[in-house]
């Protein structure tokens, strides 16, 4: 895939993964469509990378279905077409057993699961008349397992990656390219609240880079880094009784 002309959708683009998206692809003489909450973050990013390439922003929660239309109204009025939608806007909410609880799952599925179906379901009836476009929905390797503290978070992302893998078979047959990228644990706000320690964490700046280079490429699933994308393959190959001896030491560990 060439990028050169493109117009390519960012969605979380006021931080983390999204951010370093809109600074690489500024790079590549595309035209960049960056949405988030947080509007000033998005300003800023903007009259940053404007010299580059052409680019505009717009406030817009993932998670509601309306505003994502209204969002992608205006983003059809000024740009005509969205030819590359990088779904990117996420939440990592902790589930927490003894404070569980069903607004912390429905946000968690509304930005994580819906954020994605709500995009999807706007750019596939042009995208299939036109047999043409590429979604790029960025999942996480935690949806190998429920990992402890991370149950509405990994189901959030177990559901994004096997919609995604579905429709990818789908939507074959009209040329559109479905591509998933599953990072393991890079460097960005999300994981700054973390607090224990992150297995080969990744600098933003390479984790972006590798997503690029696979997008180009057309890879169905982008997955990084080598060793923790093996290690996710292992532990979901893994008997459950060891998988359960392995994380219960890991608890007993992170709280002494
Ligand atoms: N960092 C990692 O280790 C890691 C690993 C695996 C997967 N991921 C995934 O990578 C993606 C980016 O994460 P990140 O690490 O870059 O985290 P981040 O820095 O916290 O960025 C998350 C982005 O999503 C946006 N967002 C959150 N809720 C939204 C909503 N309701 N509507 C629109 N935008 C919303 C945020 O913008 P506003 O708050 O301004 O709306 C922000 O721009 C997420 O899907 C995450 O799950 C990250």
């Amino acid at each position: 895939m060439n990028l050169s002309g493109k117009n390519i959708l960012i969605t979380g683009a006021s931080t983390g993964i999204g951010y370093e998206l809109a600074l690489q692809l500024a790079d590549y003489n595309c035209n960049l469509i960056l949405t988030a909450r947080r509007k000033e973050l998005l300003d800023a990013l903007s009259d940053k990378i404007r010299s580059k390439c052409k680019v505009v922003f717009y406030q817009s929660d993932v998670s509601n279905s309306e505003d994502t239309r209204d969002t992608y109204k205006k983003i059809i009025n000024e740009f005509g077409s969205i030819d590359i939608a990088i779904l990117n806007a996420g939440v990592d909410q902790k589930t927490r057993v003894n404070n569980f609880n069903v607004d912390d799952a429905v946000r968690t599925m509304g930005v994580n699961f819906f954020g994605l179906v709500n995009w999807i379901e706007l750019l596939l009836p042009v995208f299939m008349k036109e047999k043409r476009g590429m979604i790029v929905g960025v999942t996480s390797l935690a949806d190998a397992k429920g990992f402890p503290g991370s149950g509405y978070y990994c189901a959030s992302k177990a559901a994004a990656s096997h919609l995604l893998e579905s429709i990818r078979v789908d939507l074959k047959k009209y040329n559109i390219k479905v591509i998933t990228v599953k990072p393991g644990f890079v460097k960005t706000p999300m994981t700054d609240r973390n607090e224990f320690q992150m297995p080969f964490l990744m600098d933003v700046d390479r984790a972006v880079k590798i997503m690029i280079k696979g997008i180009i490429k057309e890879k169905s699933v982008i997955e990084f880094p080598f060793v923790t994308s093996m290690s996710t393959k292992i532990l979901k190959c893994m008997p459950y009784s060891l998988f359960e001896f392995l994380f219960s030491r890991e608890l007993k560990k992170r709280k002494s």
